[in-house]
């Protein structure tokens, strides 16, 4: 049995692993240190909490804290830590940096600080930092992200990641600390919340509201099925090389007016509506200032060293996806009418 130190585990991409993972390797403890933020749900966690009692544990709070990090190693030994932890939407960074610079670096940094300490040089250990092929900054029509690419980010959001994947990289080289670091692309799935572009455009078609592109629609983005990118997390913690990055993506490249379009007619066949019944909500919107314009991941190194291929396309994955929400539509209210954010409140607003 290993106890692994999820940070940010009740978030879009942390919640879908903490639900892989545990309906795969049940032996496991897990320890989900998360500060509920806007973006972190406890709905996303409810069915984990009643089914695995005994392999999961719920701490809330904040990965800057020192003092309740390094309690955190001290009762309960993890030999993993996996950061997902961070504020992860660019819109939101550009608007007010702020809090990225504080959760995305001085949180890893600490993280990294406490983990250097409590494991001194025991090489039995692993520090997994989660980040994004953002930081390599923006492609034109040609051309992958390597993991040797240079970095070149260009939002507040990447830049912060940017600066934690350095620190991460420094405490392997300097500390001899056991670390690696995923590189992923954009990701979709359950769990999403609704300001990224695929659930934010599901949900305004369920809403009747306009579906927003920014500039022309034609920026591409990689696509990821969020289960495929858990998958390809845990082959790096079990098979990669310490001290290695390794890029994560979905051979999927689509731009933003075809996802939106793909959207509208799956969403159209599940519902029984005429083909042209979503796509009239679309409208254009002034472009997101340092758009950057393509993303597309080489995924040679994961492929070849770790034996890692995504399972899911796009086909798949999207409609699951959209059947997801449908599904869940107290998910989706609960977030939108802030039901979520009294429960919170009223559970946890003492700390
Ligand atoms: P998310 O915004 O859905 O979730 C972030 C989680 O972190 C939330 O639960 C939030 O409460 C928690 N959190 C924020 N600040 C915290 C703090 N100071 N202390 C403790 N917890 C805190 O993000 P996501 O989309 O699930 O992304 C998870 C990670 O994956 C991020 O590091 C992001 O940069 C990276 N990533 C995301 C994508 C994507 O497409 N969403 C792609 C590649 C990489
Ligand atoms: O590439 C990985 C990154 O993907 C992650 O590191 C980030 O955490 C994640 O948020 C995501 O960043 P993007 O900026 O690519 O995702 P977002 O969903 O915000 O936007 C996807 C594209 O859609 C982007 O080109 C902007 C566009 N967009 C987005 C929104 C919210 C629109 O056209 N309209 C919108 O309303």
């Amino acid at each position: 049995m290993k106890n692994i130190l999820i940070t940010g585990g009740s978030g879009f991409i942390g919640s879908n692993f903490i639900h892989y993972l545990l309906s795969t390797e049940k032996s496991n403890l897990i320890i989900n240190l998360d500060k509920l933020t806007y973006a972190g749900n406890p709905d996303n966690l409810t069915y984990i909490e009643e089914y695995y009692p005994n392999n999961y544990k719920f701490i809330h709070g904040d990965i800057c804290n020192k003092k309740l990090v390094s309690s955190i190693f001290s009762e309960f030994h993890p030999e993993i830590v996996i950061n997902f932890a961070a504020e992860s939407h660019v819109d939101r960074s550009i608007i007010g940096p702020s809090d990225f610079i504080q959760t995305n670096i001085v949180g890893t940094f600490n993280l990294l600080e406490v983990s250097r300490k409590y494991w001194h040089d025991r090489k039995d250990v692993l520090f997994h930092h989660v980040s994004t092929d953002e930081v390599y900054g923006s492609l034109e029509e040609t051309g992958y992200f390597y993991e040797d690419t240079p970095y070149d980010p260009r939002s507040p959001y990447s830049a912060s990641k940017a600066s934690a994947d350095h620190l991460v990289m420094a405490y392997f080289h300097t500390y001899g600390l056991p670390v690696t670091i995923s590189n992923c692309s954009n990701n979709y799935g359950p769990f999403q919340f609704p300001e990224k572009l695929i659930p934010l455009m599901i949900s305004n078609m369920l809403e009747g509201k306009s579906l927003p592109i920014y500039g022309k629609g034609d920026n591409i983005r990689d696509w990821l099925f969020v289960e495929d990118h858990c998958v390809g997390i845990w082959e790096i913690i079990n098979k990669g090389k310490r001290g290695e990055t390794y890029n994560i993506g979905g051979e999927n490249e689509i731009c933003n007016i075809d996802i939106v379009d793909i959207l509208c007619e799956k969403m159209a066949d599940l519902q029984g509506e005429n083909k042209d019944f979503y796509k009239k909500l679309v409208i254009y919107v002034k472009d997101r200032p340092g758009h950057d314009w393509r993303y597309a991941i080489n995924m040679d190194k994961i492929k070849n060293e770790l034996n890692f291929q995504p399972s899911v396309n796009f086909e798949q994955g999207i409609t699951r996806t959209i059947q997801w929400y449908l599904d869940n539509p107290n998910w989706m209210e609960n977030i939108k009418s802030g039901e979520y954010r009294k429960w919170i409140d009223k559970n946890y607003g003492d700390r």
